[in-house]
């Protein structure tokens, strides 16, 4: 296209279309990597075309500035809170009240589940976002812009006819943000957030709206309002015209046409709760017209015409009768408090977790404390704080030694927690082996849980090692294991020795060695003994191994059980050396390459294979690294980069005579390798 104001917003049309599909619907009809690719095109045009920015762009999600503080707002009119019906009995009567002001008129309900955020409000002007406000004291709140502009699921730019209008809606993390969140929390060593909500508030306050876009949170929807007010007749027709903006609008809501189908919902989501992606403490029940809301008005904190049904919280208080340790699937240490069981929403609960000791020093927990216990999602219980220390409390300390094995741990830098690193201890091998079997690794198809579990608890697995010696008599001896199935997986087992050294790294199961790091360990060293024996410093001249991959390595080989695993897997006869699928000579050779804009004959996957097949290395991003830059039609920031770096630039017909395409590079044009 070379009109690129046209093909710039026929990207963003196509990106907005996407995001909406994506987290909006939960329906993505694209890849990530497609998406990827489209915003990229969108971004070297708008740096190509400063002219023709503007903030509504799926590419200003996030800007680059910190903020100093948040500015104080008034809101259009006061965003409420509600009042609560903690039992049905308080929801019947809220009803009776609702049917007495209404003096005999019909009236029905719209249920809503009640999400458990931050609310706020979203202006729009023109069908563009411009301002985001935090519920605050209710009357004012913070202008949260930026850090809400970050929010994938609120839609930069809607179809409207309405000139100005608000939303008022939930800011949420759902549950596996909020892990995600808590776990990168626990790896750098930081305070974990007690739930999703309170998660949910730090990051829509962070300064740097970087740190809010990687938070990923969420924004529903409930109010379309103007001036303040509704604009439809009916609550139920607001949502609806809110979800065909393209809002986030909870699916699970319901028109009720009397109480008891009020009572029926809350009573449906309440034994459903856990099944949600996000949190939810309550239903919230609104008089569906606009008219009877009016008629209905509020008193001095709440409406009248609203209530929330609160769910019974999933607290109970117990006594921390011994704190002892478990060591999970990953060899990581985790603290458990034993507990005097104890009656929380229905299940006996004997025991929680308590993540990590900075965690255990956080609670300022001791064994013998009382404690104040919380189940939510299927996750096992936690402590939530300590209630009263007992009068005999005896601190806890964390053993040296891996409890199971006896194994070495270790607590890395920047970790919250202590991990075993012994490969054979029992309570890590399932998983080792489980992982050393899976497709993108050994690839010994027939090596699933059932089988796994039986070979470890029988003893027959007592390391990943052990596989390459199970025979078919073993195996037919086991539940559910016929002679053809045994067959097979001994045939499986055979066929995997020749599986290529980076998936053999890969299957060692080594800390932050995954399936990539692997390639570059198997291409830069050549063989297991040359990794085996490669000095800290060395180990960091792979590609992209820094100094904590280093050390993981490093202390994976240290270890003796492991350097015997590692000896074993060798006399097995599986694949110890490397021939590097890249050709090391090639007229490329040393070469990093980047493509950017369009090429007048090769697709990018074409230029990609020229250039690696004449041995050179092709980049997505220009840096002091970059040797050369390809460039096409309408080539955006790299080019800019490019040329500000001093990187040399190529045509594509360039391209092809270096990389012998047409006609061998001629001595003397090829410039010495860079880095
Ligand atoms: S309506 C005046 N609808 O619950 C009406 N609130 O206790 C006020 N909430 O501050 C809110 N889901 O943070 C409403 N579907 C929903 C909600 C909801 C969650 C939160 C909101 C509000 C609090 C009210």
């Amino acid at each position: 296209m070379k009109d690129p104001a046209r093909e710039i917003e026929r990207l963003r049309e196509e990106l907005r279309r996407h995001e909406h599909l994506y987290y909006v619907l939960d329906q993505p009809e694209i890849a990530d990597a497609d998406y990827d690719a489209l915003m990229r095109r969108l971004q070297e045009l708008e740096a190509a075309h400063p002219d023709l920015a503007s903030p509504d762009s799926p590419t200003q999600r996030v800007s680059g500035k910190p903020r100093e503080g948040f500015v104080k707002v008034l809101h259009s009119s006061p965003m409420l809170s509600l009042d609560n019906a903690l039992t049905d009995t308080e929801l019947r009567e809220f009803d009776r009240r609702v049917r007495d002001l209404l003096g005999g008129e019909e009236y029905r309900y719209v249920t809503e589940l009640k999400m458990d955020g931050l609310s706020m409000a979203a202006l729009y002007r023109d069908g563009s976002f411009r301002q985001a406000i935090t519920r605050g004291d209710g009357t004012t709140g913070e202008e949260v812009t930026e850090n809400a502009r970050t929010i994938r699921s609120l839609p930069l730019r809607v179809k409207t006819k309405l000139p100005v209008f608000e939303t008022r809606g939930e800011t949420v993390l759902n549950r596996r943000a909020f892990e995600r969140l808590n776990a990168e929390r626990d790896e750098k060593g930081l305070a974990r957030f007690a739930n999703p909500r309170n998660a949910a508030a730090g990051s829509l306050r962070m300064l740097e709206p970087q740190v809010t876009a990687s938070r990923r949170l969420d924004y529903y929807t409930y109010f379309l309002l103007a001036d303040g007010q509704p604009i439809y007749d009916s609550h139920w027709a607001s949502l609806d015209e809110l979800a065909r903006m393209g809002f986030k609008v909870n699916p699970e809501r319901k028109v009720c046409a009397n109480i008891d189908e009020v009572l029926a919902f809350c009573e449906h989501w309440g034994a459903r709760r856990e099944e949600l992606p996000y949190e939810i403490d309550g239903v919230v029940v609104k008089v569906d017209s606009i008219p009877q809301q009016r008629a209905l008005g509020f008193t001095a904190k709440a409406p009248r015409w609203a209530i929330a049904y609160k769910y019974a919280a999933r607290q109970a208080v117990t006594t921390v009768e011994s704190i002892g340790v478990n060591v999970g699937r990953t060899g990581a240490l985790t603290p458990v408090a034993f507990l005097k069981p104890v009656q929380v929403s229905g299940v006996t609960v004997s025991r929680a977790t308590l993540h990590n000791e900075d965690e255990i020093e956080r609670l300022g927990l001791q064994s013998g404390d009382d404690v104040v216990i919380e189940r939510s999602g299927d996750v096992i219980p936690k402590v939530v704080r300590v209630e009263k220390q007992g009068a005999h409390r005896t601190p806890f300390h964390m053993p040296a030694a891996c409890p199971i094995c006896g194994g070495h741990v270790v607590r890395e830098e920047g970790e919250a927690a202590r991990r075993c690193i012994n490969v054979n201890c029992p309570a890590r091998l399932k998983e080792s082996v489980l992982h050393f079997a899976s497709r993108h690794v050994m690839n010994i198809d027939g090596m699933g849980d059932a089988l796994v579990d039986q070979l470890v608890d029988r003893g027959m697995v007592k390391s990943v090692a052990d596989l390459y010696h199970l025979t078919v008599e073993q195996l037919v001896s086991l539940e559910r294991m016929g002679e053809k199935s045994a067959t097979n997986v001994v045939r499986n087992i055979e066929n995997s020795k020749r599986s290529p050294l980076p998936r053999v790294l890969n299957a060692l199961g080594i800390r932050f060695v995954g399936e990539r790091t692997a390639v570059f360990l198997a291409e830069y060293f050549g063989s297991m003994e040359a990794i085996e024996s490669a000095a800290l410093e060395q180990l960091q001249q792979a590609e992209e191994v820094g100094p904590r991959i280093a050390e993981s390595i490093f202390q994976f080989f240290r270890e003796p059980r492991n350097r015997e695993l590692v000896d074993r897997l060798r006399a097995a006869g599986l694949q110890f050396t490397h021939a590097t699928t890249r050709p090391k000579a090639g007229p490329l050779a040393g070469y990093t390459l980047v493509l950017t804009g369009t090429l007048p004959t090769l697709s990018r996957d074409e230029a990609k294979q020229l250039i690696e097949s004449a041995g050179g290395k092709v980049s997505s991003a220009v840096s002091k690294k970059t040797s050369y830059l390809v460039a096409g039609e309408e080539a955006g920031s790299k080019l800019l980069k490019a040329q500000e770096l001093g990187v040399k630039i190529l045509s594509e017909e360039q391209l092809r005579k270096m990389a012998g395409a047409t006609e061998p590079p001629g001595i003397g044009e090829v410039p010495a390798p860079k880095g």
